[in-house]
């Protein structure tokens, strides 16, 4: 046996999936350009694996539900390389009708992501648009509606704009893996003199580390329960196996109904009762007048 033939194909090592992008995964560093699967690699690896393993089902639901077609929006993109990994794993063997769009604010990165996709042969299928997250929604290259919304650790309010993103494109899914949000934990500050004497729960954010942190936590519970009250059905787990990062919780939302009072009506009271009621717009909620929602 030659040492070219001698030397490990890649596709021989286990981790990597049949049909995998050997090409894509040496481009995303995940291989080094030798096609070698190092430890950091194979951690890296595995933990892509793990946030991967909850979107597939949502990529099939969606495409059941559409004839095979399929919308996905990846905000706060950065090299896109989720989305890479999931064009390459889930729909690359049957594209017909999916796009996977990625939103980044940076352009080199949305230019070396196209560059990427059109070496890959990906070109046909993924989108590429350099603009912020807010801007996103009127962008004319994005449909009226899409099917899944994905941010991971999209920069302070950009998970913000994803999900209201989300809620004026209908989608069906959203998967959002937040980074730090410093809006709620400032607003938190603010109000920080005027809330004390007012109501012991101050204690929660009295001290500044504690502002941070708590602020950090309410941020993903109020998104939570803006998601229910737009009718979403919302899990929050853990992304394990995410070392590199302190932020690694993963909300999922699929749309169930219409809306839901009882959690619009909590995440206000809640807003009221911290001092931040001035959140509402970016909490914002259906307006359920003349309507029955659920209670
Ligand atoms: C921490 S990186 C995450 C990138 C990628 N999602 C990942 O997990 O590898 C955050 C990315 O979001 C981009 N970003 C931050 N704020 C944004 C906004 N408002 N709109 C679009 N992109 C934004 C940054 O340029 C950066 O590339």
């Amino acid at each position: 046996m030659s040492k070219a033939t001698k030397k490990a194909a890649p596709a021989a090592h286990p981790e990597i999936k049949p049909g995998q992008s050997i090409e894509l995964l040496k481009a995303l560093h995940i291989l080094t350009r030798d096609g070698a699967l190092n430890q950091d690699s194979r951690r890296k690896l595995k933990q892509v694996y793990h946030l991967t393993q909850f979107i597939e089902p949502l990529i099939e639901q969606a495409r059941a539900a559409n004839n095979g077609g399929l919308y996905l929006v990846d905000h706060g993109a950065g090299k896109s390389y989720l989305g890479f990994i999931l064009y390459d794993l889930y729909i690359k063997q049957n594209p017909q009708g999916a796009v996977v769009a990625g939103v980044e604010t940076r352009q080199d990165l949305t230019d070396k992501s196209q560059t990427l996709a059109e070496h890959l042969g990906f070109a046909a299928g993924m989108q590429f648009i350099n603009l912020p997250v807010a801007q996103a929604t009127e962008h004319p290259d994005l449909p009226e509606t899409v099917d899944i919304v994905t941010a991971l650790h999209a920069c302070n309010t950009a998970t913000d704009d994803a999900i209201a993103f989300g809620l004026k494109k209908q989608a069906r899914y959203m998967a959002l893996v937040p980074c730090c949000q410093a809006e709620v934990a400032s607003k938190l500050r603010e109000t920080k003199s005027l809330m004390l004497g007012k109501t012991p729960l101050v204690e929660l954010w009295r001290h500044p580390i504690h502002t941070r942190e708590f602020g950090s936590q309410l941020t993903n519970v109020l998104r939570c329960l803006q998601l229910e009250a737009h009718g979403y059905r919302v899990t929050v787990t853990e992304l394990v196996g995410w070392e590199h990062s302190m932020k690694n919780e993963l909300i999922i939302a699929k749309k169930h109904q219409r809306g839901n009072r009882k959690a619009a009506r909590q995440l206000h009271d809640m807003l009221d009762t911290l001092g931040l009621s001035l959140l509402k717009d970016r909490f914002f909620v259906p307006n359920f007048e003349n309507t029955s929602e659920s209670e």
